[in-house]
Formats: structure tokens, C-alpha cells, sequence
């Protein structure tokens, strides 16, 4: 009898222990504490006092624009999540840059150390006036499930010129209204060398789909679809994460980038980021730098296997640094269903690396115990 109920505890044990297996189910149904699928859409993770925070979209049945908010959600092992609610609301006041029905999109939210202030971006398009306004909102919360109190939203970088941007090109007078028509190679070498950058110089640069990333010096960077979606821009964030200040780069010029997601592994920066085809899935592109400045080189698309050529029906939105382990990353992406837009599914898959490129393949489910042992 002793021995049995030895047994029977040491059973117990084991099974709560940190050897526990933690299944992640990619495309799967991913029900949060209250049984229902996790709604927080083209989201990114954040770290913090043992926790993780998943922040993202809500999405509706109907409709993918913003009538609730940016959600929150919190794991200690990323496989069970709570439900901790709207980070972000929206606004009643019609006069908000954030109203109701606007589009909020890939929200990210890091943690500036210095004034202890969780600050959140993202992609803000005004109401009513479908994606033209790219513009970048930002919010702050002294706690990490918010409230967050939106700040300003703008299009960056206004009268800054990118540093990989030649005199020549600066002083180039050739407009898109020159061109009657789109993806000429004349209209290519002009974009290339900068016609949206100057077109919008005075403005600020368009900004889209985002990420942002936090280097291991404390300097954070935005990372977003600017110039038509045509050229990714990485730009620094002030000391307190609350503006930019105006130094940036250009990205693959005219590579039609989107969906940034960042990480570092080893002194070496990696970014994944997918075309431009909406909702609707294509392949994913590698670029790496060994500067964060660049220059940025672009690899062949890290998928393989069935479907690789769709990013396995999905879309990148974040790579999260798994806590406590070493060169351990999960791909987080989105499986956007735009008809149904809550029922969008979650792609998680674990970055392997292979003569020293990440590779990413697919897995009905994975033990985050056993690949990231
Ligand atoms: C995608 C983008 C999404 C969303 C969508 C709207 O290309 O990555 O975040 O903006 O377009 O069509």
C-alpha cells in the first residue's frame, strides 16, 4: 500500500513537473482559460516576469476592423492561455484617430526598462478611408495587461532621409505621377532608388505592416511596410520608445515586403517577411544582416515540404525568443480565413537551423519540451 501511494505521487509529480510535454497544434483551434479560440490576430509576444503576453487583433465574424480593440492574453508555458482582455480599446469619440471600425493591425508591445512603461504599436488606418492613411499608432500602459492610453498616431520619420539613401537620389526629381504606368523598368529603377521615399518625404513615410524589435543594448526599432508596401524601413526608436528619431534604413528596395518579423540569433540579425497578396497566403522570404544597419541580404524562402511555396497557409507576424533557452525561436503566423475573420488560425512552428539559416517545416503538432530541449 506504502509503496502504491509512493508510486501514485511520484506519478503526480512528474506530470506537473517542468518535463511536462507542451503541445503546440499549428491551424488547430486554440481554446484560451474560457474555452474560446484565442481572438488576437497578427499578434506579437512579450516576455515579462515569468509570463508571456500575447497581444493582438480582435477580430469579429464578419468584419476584420477594429471594433473592440487589441487583446491580451497571458501563458507561462505558451501552450494554456488566459484570457486577460482589451489591452487597447477602441474609442466612441468619433474624432479619435482609433475609433471604432478603424483598422488596427499587428500590434507589438515592448518594455522600456529605463521608464518602466509598456509602450504598444501599430498599424493604424483611419476610418473610413480604407489603407490609405499607413500611419503608425502608439499607446502606453503602465501595466502590462493595460489599460493602454493611446498616444498620437503618424506617418514616421517626416523630413528624415534614410541613411542608405545617396545624395544623388535625394536630389532626384522623377515623381510617380511621371509614370502612366506601374512596374515599367523605368518605374522599377525609380522606385528603387527612391521616388516614394521623396514623394513623402515632407509627409512621413507610409507605414503598414509592422513589427518591432528590442536589441540587446535596449534600443528598439520599428520595422514596417512603407512606400506602397514596395520597401520595408527599419527606423529607431527614441530613448523612450514613445517616437522615432528619425534615423532609418530602406529594406529591399521594390522587393514588396511585408509582415516583418524579426530575431537574433548569435551577433546575427534574421527577418522573415511574406509578398504582398492581402489575405491570401504566399511564400515566405529570409533576409539576415550581420548590422542591424545593414546591408541586409535576402536568402530563398526558409519553408520546405508541402506547401512551403504558402508559407504553409500563412503569414509571419512574430518570432518569439523562447525564455531560458538558447537559439530557441518559435515562427508565430497567421492563418487569415477573411470571410470568417475570428476563425483565423494561429501557425506556430519551431525555427530550425541549417548551415546557419533558419528553416521552417511543418508539424500537425510539436512538444515545445522535446525541440527545445
Ligand atoms: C495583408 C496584411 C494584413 C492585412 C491585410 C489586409 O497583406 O499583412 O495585416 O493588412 O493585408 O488585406
Amino acid at each position: 500500500m506504502k509503496s502504491y501511494i509512493l508510486f501514485s505521487f511520484a506519478i503526480v509529480l512528474a506530470s506537473c513537473s517542468a518535463s511536462a510535454p507542451v503541445i503546440i497544434r499549428p491551424g488547430e483551434v486554440w481554446p484560451d482559460d474560457r474555452g474560446t479560440h484565442v481572438n488576437a490576430h497578427g499578434g506579437g509576444v512579450l516576455y515579462h516576469d515569468h509570463t508571456y503576453y500575447w497581444f493582438g487583433e480582435h477580430k469579429g465574424e464578419r468584419s476584420s476592423a477594429a471594433w473592440v480593440g487589441v487583446t491580451c492574453y497571458s501563458s507561462k508555458n505558451l501552450a494554456d492561455w488566459k484570457h486577460e482582455g482589451v489591452a487597447l480599446q477602441v474609442s466612441p469619440d468619433t474624432a479619435s484617430d482609433i475609433r471604432a471600425g478603424s483598422v488596427i493591425e499587428r500590434p507589438k508591445v515592448i518594455y522600456n526598462k529605463k521608464t518602466k512603461k509598456f509602450v504598444m504599436y501599430f498599424h493604424l488606418e483611419l476610418f473610413g478611408r480604407g489603407y490609405s492613411a499607413a500611419r503608425v499608432g502608439i499607446a502606453v500602459s503602465d501595466r502590462v495587461t493595460g489599460p493602454y492610453t493611446f498616444l498620437r498616431s503618424y506617418r514616421p520619420c517626416a523630413g528624415h532621409w534614410p541613411l542608405n539613401m545617396t545624395e544623388e537620389q535625394r536630389a532626384a526629381t522623377i515623381t510617380p505621377g511621371d509614370f502612366p504606368e506601374w512596374w515599367t523598368a523605368d518605374w522599377r529603377q525609380a522606385t528603387n532608388d527612391g521616388m516614394f521615399t521623396r514623394r513623402d518625404f515632407e509627409g512621413g513615410q507610409m507605414s503598414r505592416d509592422m513589427t518591432l524589435y528590442v536589441d540587446d543594448d535596449g534600443k528598439a526599432y520599428h520595422i514596417y511596410a512603407s512606400e506602397e508596401n514596395l520597401t520595408l524601413h527599419l527606423a529607431e526608436l527614441a530613448d523612450d520608445y514613445l517616437s522615432h528619431t528619425g534615423k532609418y534604413i530602406r529594406i529591399a528596395p521594390g522587393g514588396h515586403n511585408e509582415a516583418p518579423a524579426l530575431f537574433k540569433k548569435e551577433g546575427r540579425y534574421f527577418m522573415i517577411t511574406s509578398g504582398c497578396t492581402g489575405w491570401a497566403p504566399n511564400a515566405a522570404r529570409l533576409h539576415t544582416a550581420d548590422n542591424i544597419w545593414g546591408p541586409w541580404t535576402e536568402h530563398p524562402n526558409p519553408c520546405v515540404g508541402e506547401n512551403a511555396h504558402l508559407t504553409f497557409r500563412s503569414q509571419s507576424t512574430y518570432i518569439l525568443p523562447v525564455a531560458g533557452k538558447k537559439n530557441a525561436f518559435i515562427f508565430m503566423a497567421d492563418r487569415w480565413t477573411p470571410y470568417h475573420p475570428i476563425d483565423a488560425r494561429y501557425i506556430w512552428l519551431p525555427i530550425l537551423f541549417e548551415n546557419g539559416l533558419p528553416v521552417l517545416k511543418w508539424y500537425d503538432q510539436w512538444d515545445l519540451k522535446e525541440v527545445f530541449q
